[in-house]
């Protein structure tokens, strides 16, 4: 992997990315109710070690110190999610002013430091009172989500000109609901097409909610696209095993958000588990709502087979509708401490692909890497595997915008290490180390490198 540093256009924008659940802790503070994932991670069995985002980086109580961090590091951008259970602790009804106020002061003290407030409204911690009434199982939370999103735009919409909607909701519907790896760990392979479907129209319908409370926003979404390889020499089936995965992967969500329909065959693919009746008249243009860009978080490809006849399906990918008979494949060494295989040039066909299919420039709003930090005698955190995961991927992406393809921005997963979700804080993402007994910082020779990278953009 390169370690020369690449070049962007002027106005590219680096920035850093958290979610609030992973961050924040505090999570009985100021009205905040619970969310499925404090249920879930309370769940024996659940996540690793019995790992709760009770804590996690105490941001909530920290929140200008780690702003000053970002700014020390140079950071233009900070990308951060809204607890909806702050916001309207009853998930639908009152909203609760402590839990704006903490949103608001965030805002305040980015834009004071010159850091541009990125807000996504929902990341993965559903309101426990809303997974109680169905959840994203039951059509009725478009509408909760759209009044969520007005509590949130009304406020901030002055100063925050960036809003997405949903973060990968692939992983709140098929991760969630088909897999059963997520929050609320249910393994139906029809609640994950069903609530895929509901959570395009949730974001369908806030789209204008939130044009409405800021005339001037950019709005997006971010979905977690990822290159599907089939074997070199593959057979029919594997073509097949092929389609499938990536109609379950990525189709599923570039079809109605950016072609108005779901992809060619693939609700043929289910017709043994749905006749296809969740799709009500008028959701598939409520679904399309025109967007200013799209968010792309991207790590690693998928390499799937069929199934052999007579075998048993490998990996967990034959869980998703219409993947019955597809394996996924073991990836290529050498891999990141997740088990993730490093490809830079699958990355960059991925952006490229998203930005085609979806027409929008794109922002990459998630790309980052796992590895077992410490911090070392001379005090300092070295990473030298996740310095170069970065200046590769930051290269190929350079690559794909001096080809053409329309790129403005690109965040680090994660400023912090934080609560990794089913793996609890065993994996570290941060460009800046967290020891979590002390709450203390270290920023790590990545953190450095990316400083850098932003420092050299900046003063081209
Ligand atoms: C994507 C998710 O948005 C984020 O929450 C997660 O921590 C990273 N991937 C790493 O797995």
């Amino acid at each position: 992997m390169t370690t020369s540093a690449p070049t962007f256009p002027p106005g590219f924008l680096f920035g850093a990315a958290t979610a609030s659940y992973q961050i924040e802790g505090a999570v009985a503070e100021d009205g905040r109710s619970p969310s499925i994932w404090d249920t879930f991670s309370h769940t024996p069995g659940r996540t690793f070690g019995g790992d709760t985002g009770d804590v996690a980086c105490d941001h909530y109580h920290r929140m200008p110190a780690d702003v000053a961090l970002m700014q020390e590091l140079g950071l233009e951008a900070y990308r951060f999610s809204v607890a909806w259970p702050r916001i309207v602790p009853g998930g639908t009804g009152a909203v609760n002013a402590a839990g704006v106020a903490f949103y608001d002061r965030l805002v305040d003290t980015l834009l004071a430091a010159g850091i541009r407030p990125v807000v996504t409204l929902y990341h993965w911690d559903l309101p426990q009172a809303l997974e109680d009434r169905g959840g994203w199982r039951t059509r009725e939370v478009a509408d909760w989500f759209a009044e969520y999103a007005a509590a949130v735009a009304g406020p901030l919409g002055d100063r925050v000109k960036h809003w997405t909607t949903l973060n990968e909701p692939w992983c709140s519907s098929m991760l969630s609901h088909a897999i059963g790896a997520h929050a609320p760990g249910r393994q139906d392979p029809l609640e994950g097409l069903v609530t895929a479907h509901h959570l395009m129209l949730a974001h369908g319908r806030a789209v204008p909610v939130i044009r409405q409370h800021c005339p001037d926003a950019q709005v997006s979404i971010t979905l977690n696209p990822t290159q599907v390889h089939g074997p070199e020499d593959p057979t029919e089936a594997d073509l097949d095993a092929v389609r499938r995965a990536d109609n379950a992967l990525n189709g599923v969500f570039f079809g109605p958000l950016f072609h108005g329909t779901y992809p060619e065959g693939m609700l043929e693919d289910v017709a043994h588990l749905t006749d296809g009746s969740f799709v009500h008249d008028g959701d598939l243009a409520e679904i399309a709502a025109p967007l200013d860009n799209l968010g792309v978080n991207n790590y690693f490809p998928t390499r799937v087979a069929a199934t052999p006849q007579g075998a048993e399906p490998q990996g967990g990918l034959h869980l998703l509708p219409g993947c019955e008979r597809v394996d996924e494949v073991a990836p290529r060494p050498p891999l990141t401490a997740m088990g993730w295989e490093q490809s830079p040039a699958s990355h960059r066909l991925i952006v490229e692909r998203s930005a085609r299919e979806s027409g929008l420039p794109v922002y990459v709003t998630e790309n980052g890497s796992a590895w077992d930090d410490t911090v070392d005698a001379d005090g300092q955190v070295h990473d030298p595997e996740r310095v170069a995961y970065l200046m590769a991927h930051l290269g190929a992406l350079a690559d794909a915008v001096a080809a053409g393809t329309d790129v403005r921005g690109y965040f680090a997963w994660s400023l912090l290490d934080n609560f990794e979700w089913a793996l609890g804080y065993d994996k570290r993402f941060g460009i800046v180390h967290v020891d979590y007994d002390t709450q203390v910082r270290t920023v790590k020779d990545s953190g450095h490198e990316y400083a850098r990278v932003i420092a050299a953009h900046r003063d081209r």
